[in-house]
């Protein structure tokens, strides 16, 4: 295939943006040149000092010799400004910024086909794990049945130190971000927003299924507590932030993000620290497992190299499963079975439970085990997130999921393994 040299200019010179710098002297073999790198603070003291940094993003977007944009900026509404005005002048455009890509992915094809031009951002789902591309080019097919994964790699480090060392919340995730794993403002991660925002990119790749965050239950780690941890830790399960996305009965895609027990057969027990890990499951195929680091600056910036040197090799994203016949559609019409812990005994009642399975009233808090449909997580989110402490699956087994078909006077249970 032909191969085109790039003229790259890089926007955003923080922690991905330098990692990108240095990958890319380690590099040489790429087909790209670094024309220009613009921030924007030009107070701010860099540990990398270079000749052709400015604070202009217009040098870069509107620049006659750059062909290639490197968005890597943590500003997700000026990052879509960027991409808009790159594609308008002709430039491709790569970037790591999952908040901006998932929330306008219509909106980013769209834009492709008007314009010719192409954006790519395996960076954005992973880190240095090549998801995205995997299940665009290699699961290319009908056969994806499930999407499982670990693809917050702070959750997960925070997560590993409370059960490895018996660390309280707070002293994990000051840990984390001491060691530059969690950012000082933690919600994107602790609360799920990060892998919900993956989620969706990875369900637009393997399902051709373009996912709003509102139809996405997803909640995160902040309200685990030591005492989960241990009940974990006695069951011999681990306590992980899982997001899924699988394919149920009616061409479907229930997606949501929680915090699960796993069991030690799973793929995703080890997954441990801040590595992520994707269980991609089909039919004939099975299960199999991408394992990896999935953020900092040098795997991400690695990621970043691959789809420069992706682009000077032509490639695009062609979006192959939004292209089929009837792409699955998103569905909240599946029962879950979950743990709760409250402290008020009356928080359950703000969910319609169809079955409960176990209560425990204790002096300090209380337990209990049901299915709960997703559809009733979703329209109390905002009550979930207020009153109750914890949410998990209780098994990530077999028995964990429980999906019904459209007949609504009668359950006919159907297991969706998810391991
Ligand atoms: N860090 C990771 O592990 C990781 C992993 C996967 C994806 N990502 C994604 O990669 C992107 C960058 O993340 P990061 O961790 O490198 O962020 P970061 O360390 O906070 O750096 C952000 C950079 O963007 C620059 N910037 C912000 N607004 C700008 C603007 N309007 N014009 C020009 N420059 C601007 C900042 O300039 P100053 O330096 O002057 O402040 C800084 O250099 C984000 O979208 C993030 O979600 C990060």
């Amino acid at each position: 295939m032909k191969h085109k040299k790039l003229k790259i200019g890089i926007l955003g010179f923080g922690t991905v943006g330098q990692s990108l710098y240095e990958v890319l002297q380690k590099s040489p073999s790429t087909s790209a040149v670094i024309e220009k790198v613009v921030a924007r603070n030009p107070n701010k003291k860099r540990n990398i000092e270079i000749k052709n940094l400015s604070f202009d993003t217009r040098e870069i977007t509107e620049s006659t010799e750059i062909d290639t944009v490197v968005e890597l900026i943590n500003d997700d509404i000026e990052a879509f400004k960027i991409l808009k005005t790159a594609f308008e002048n002709g430039k491709n455009v790569v970037s790591g910024n999952k908040k901006m890509i998932a929330e306008n992915l219509q909106k980013i094809i769209d834009l492709q086909n008007q314009t010719g031009q192409s954006i790519l951002y395996d960076a954005s789902a992973c880190g240095s794990i090549p998801v995205i591309r995997n299940l665009e080019e290699y699961y290319d097919n009908d056969l994806l049945q499930n999407i499982t994964g670990i693809l917050n790699g702070s959750s997960n480090y925070i997560l590993t130190q409370m059960y490895r060392h018996n660390k309280s919340y707070n002293e994990a995730l000051t840990e984390a971000q001491e060691k530059g794993f969690a950012e000082h403002d933690p919600v994107f991660d602790v609360d799920g927003f990060d892998a919900m925002y993956k989620l969706i990119i990875l369900t637009l790749h393997g399902f051709g299924t373009i996912a709003k965050p509102k139809d996405i239950f997803f909640t995160g780690i902040s309200g685990i507590s030591e005492s989960d941890i241990r009940f974990a830790r006695e069951k011999g399960l681990k306590i992980k932030l899982i997001a899924h996305a699988c394919k149920v009965p009616g061409n479907k895609v229930a997606l949501f993000v929680m915090p699960a027990f796993v069991e030690q057969k799973n793929y995703l027990y080890n997954v441990d620290d801040e590595f992520n890990g994707v269980i991609i499951e089909g039919d004939a195929y099975d299960k199999q497992l991408m394992f990896g680091k999935g953020a900092g600056g040098h795997p991400t910036g690695s990621a970043v190299l691959s789809d420069i040197s992706a682009l000077s090799h032509q490639y695009k994203y062609e979006y192959k499963k939004l292209h089929l016949p009837k792409p699955p559609g998103v569905s909240d019409d599946i029962l879950l079975k979950l743990y709760f812990r409250y402290e008020k005994p009356e928080t359950i009642d703000i969910l319609p439970l169809q079955t409960i399975e176990e209560q425990y009233v204790g002096p300090a808090f209380h337990y209990t085990v049901g299915t709960v449909k997703l559809a009733d997580l979703l329209i109390n989110s905002e009550n979930l997130r207020k009153f109750v402490s914890f949410m998990a699956l209780r098994n990530i087994s077999k028995e964990s999921i429980i999906t019904h078909y459209a007949n609504k006077k009668h359950y006919r249970q159907q297991l969706i393994p998810v391991d």
